[in-house]
């Protein structure tokens, strides 16, 4: 098992900088996932760990040590890229126990540990079908099978799922974290699913643009972003301006916005402009002179679980938010919203 540090990683592909001082950490048993969208560095930080990149700079150590002078394959780690294609000429079984052979392992303790991946997977009695007579979803599962079975110290997953519908995504997805805590493999998990990050995660890495934005838990990631950046990619988001900012002290804060009065919580340190993040649950309808707000109901759509309400605030912000679904709303009706203040979060406006 392993403690896995990048500090400070840089990477240059010519004369573009695609990572740009990305530093995170993996404690023993950890899934830490790197979540962002396309092109911000993902795989480039993952490749670097795999050892198939080398790095213009920065450190990487497993346990203390740095690995960067290892090569990938003296590495042991298990890798399960989205185009880490499958043998085709092989069996599963063979695909699986590849790797093992490669080690020169004796045949009969390659046939148990082959066996035993397979089962863990749920692959049982596929064995000797070839790849192309197995479904996406198993094609998968044999693919994290042939990492799994090497029982490596660190686990590397680059969007493992992309390839698989919604329900085979759901499923495979459980199974990686199932595998993942019962074996106390430490793992770096590459999406750029937002729900699949919060859902599998103990430690999030948003990423933008070859750098970390934040680095926390999906908990904090979603409830207490950094910067409006985070906030948006990790969930529906409100967002508006305040008027006054008041330091209260600890990182509370009492604020003015949209002719509204509110004591709460936020990024510690704020001294410039600041907004206001407001989650759909932090925000219910009330009696127009019942709310912290007062507000025009622009747009209403019945969605079965929830009313989805947009509300034109007076200074132009726009909420929306997820109400009760028996409640009743008008396009042009002015309502009230209370705020739940635990659900609220001051950023400041220009990322620290
Ligand atoms: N071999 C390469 N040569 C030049 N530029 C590259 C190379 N590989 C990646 N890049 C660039 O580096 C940046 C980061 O690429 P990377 O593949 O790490 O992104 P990613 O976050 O994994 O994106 P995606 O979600 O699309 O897979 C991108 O702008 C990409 O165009
Ligand atoms: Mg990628």
């Amino acid at each position: 098992m392993a403690t896995v540090e990048v500090r400070d990683l840089r990477k240059r592909y010519q004369d573009f900088l695609a990572l740009d001082g990305v530093s995170l950490k993996a404690e023993t048993g950890q899934l830490v996932t790197l979540l962002g969208p396309s092109g911000c560095g993902k795989s480039t930080t993952l490749r670097c760990l795999a050892g198939f990149l080398e790095a213009n700079g920065g450190e990487i150590t497993v346990d203390g040590e740095s690995i960067l002078g290892t090569p990938a394959n003296r590495r042991g780690f298990g890798v399960v890229f989205q185009n880490y294609a499958l043998f085709p000429h092989m069996t599963v079984a063979e695909n699986i126990g590849y790797g093992l052979k490669i080690q020169k392992l004796p045949k009969s303790e390659i046939e148990t540990r082959v066996y035993d991946a397979m089962k863990l997977v749920r692959l049982d009695g596929l064995g000797d079908r070839l790849p192309r007579a197995i479904s996406g979803g198993q094609q998968q599962r044999v693919a994290l099978a042939r990492a799994l079975v090497l029982k490596p110290k660190l686990l590397l997953l680059d969007e493992p799922l992309a390839n698989l519908d919604a329900r085979l995504r759901d499923e495979v997805r459980w199974l990686i974290r199932d595998l993942q805590q019962q074996s106390g493999i430490t793992a770096f998990y590459v999406t750029h699913d937002q729900s699949e990050a919060m859902a599998m995660s103990d430690m999030v890495a948003v990423m933008k643009a070859g750098r970390v934005a934040q680095f926390a838990t999906p908990r904090e990631i979603y409830q207490k972003p950094t910067e409006r950046y985070v906030a948006d990619f990790t969930g529906e988001a409100n967002f508006i301006p305040c008027q006054s900012v008041t330091p209260q002290g600890e990182g509370r804060y009492a604020i003015t916005a949209a002719g509204a009065t509110l004591e709460l919580e936020g990024v510690p340190g704020i001294t410039g402009p600041a907004e206001l993040l407001l989650r759909p649950e932090a925000l219910s309808l009330t009696a127009p002179e019942a709310g912290t707000f007062k507000g025009t109901v622009t747009k209403s759509a019945f969605l079965g679980a929830a009313l989805h309400c947009e509300i034109t605030l007076p200074d132009g912000s726009m909420l929306k938010l997820a109400a009760e679904p028996n409640h009743k709303v008008r396009t042009g009706e002015v309502v009230g919203i209370a705020i739940d203040n635990s659900h609220a979060w001051l950023m400041p406006e220009v990322a620290p």
